[in-house]
């Protein structure tokens, strides 16, 4: 707690959108000897903490990159690992998400993933959609480039049908055609286990995030490890492509909708 009441809060008004690339829970548990499955499980604990933490520390949004397009090419036990994880995780923690008034939204394809696993995210998300201390956006089946050519083929097929004008593309429309439409741009990206990328993550969304890059693997990340991270976001001087430090772009009028 102490940590907590450490953190130098946000001057951010309406709270930060914060993405997170949990990475390194199979070396978590190569380097204990464990089989990756505990490291994934152990990853669920350090999920659950952070989400447990984030209101407190001045996040607003929290985006976890859960399952992306290319995990599949994992061994089929270990995709399996991942869908039943996510389902207990669901089923177990669904009632306490909505007393904490934590909203639960779902980007990626809906596509390869099962009846129920579709049935339980649909059942999440209807079930808290009034709710707005927290939003929780699970990237799961997600790939940022995959969503940008959805987005961009649902604006094609407005031009073919001539509801818009080519000349009227621009950054917001695009924006709003994505599944983050109601989510505002991270103002900061958090990986863990020290790899220096972002695989596929928010590609778009991303153009002006701070990054911060941990040594540490997912499983360790806790409150302390979120709170200094806050803590050094808080420290950074964001430009937005200007010479001072400038006040955070209106989003407004992308959270409006
Ligand atoms: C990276 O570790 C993590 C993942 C592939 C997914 C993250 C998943 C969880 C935290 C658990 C399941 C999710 C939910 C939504 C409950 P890695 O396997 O790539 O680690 P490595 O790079 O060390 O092998």
């Amino acid at each position: 707690m102490s940590d907590i009441a450490n953190v130098e809060l946000p001057k951010h008004q309406t709270g930060l959108s914060v993405g997170i690339i949990m990475d390194g829970n199979g070396r978590w548990a190569a380097s204990r000897g464990l089989p990756r499955f505990e490291g994934h499980r152990r990853g669920v604990e350090a999920l659950r903490a952070a989400v447990r933490a984030a209101p407190d520390l001045g996040v607003r949004y929290l985006t976890l990159y859960s399952f992306s397009l290319e995990n599949w090419s994992r061994p089929k036990r270990e995709v399996l690992d991942l869908m039943g994880l996510l389902k207990r995780f669901i089923r177990n923690d669904l009632a306490e998400l909505h007393k904490s008034n934590v909203q639960i939204k779902v980007i990626g394809e809906p596509d390869g993933l099962s009846a129920d696993i579709l049935a339980l995210l649909a059942e999440a998300q209807d079930l808290t959609r009034n709710n707005s201390r927290l939003t929780l956006v699970i990237a799961f089946n997600y790939g940022s480039r995959q969503e940008i050519v959805g987005a961009v083929q649902a604006i094609a097929r407005r031009a073919l049908a001539g509801e818009i004008d080519p000349k009227a593309i621009d950054v917001d429309m695009i924006s709003r055609a994505l599944q983050t439409a109601t989510v505002p741009d991270p103002d900061f990206i958090i990986r863990t286990s020290g790899e220096q990328r972002l695989s596929n993550f928010l590609l778009w969304q991303a153009a002006y995030a701070e990054f911060i890059f941990l040594p540490i693997h997912w499983p360790d990340f806790d409150q302390a490890a979120f709170t200094a991270a806050i803590s050094e976001f808080n420290r950074r001087d964001r430009r937005f492509g200007g010479l001072v430090r400038a006040v955070e772009p209106d989003l407004s009028a992308k959270t409006a909708s």
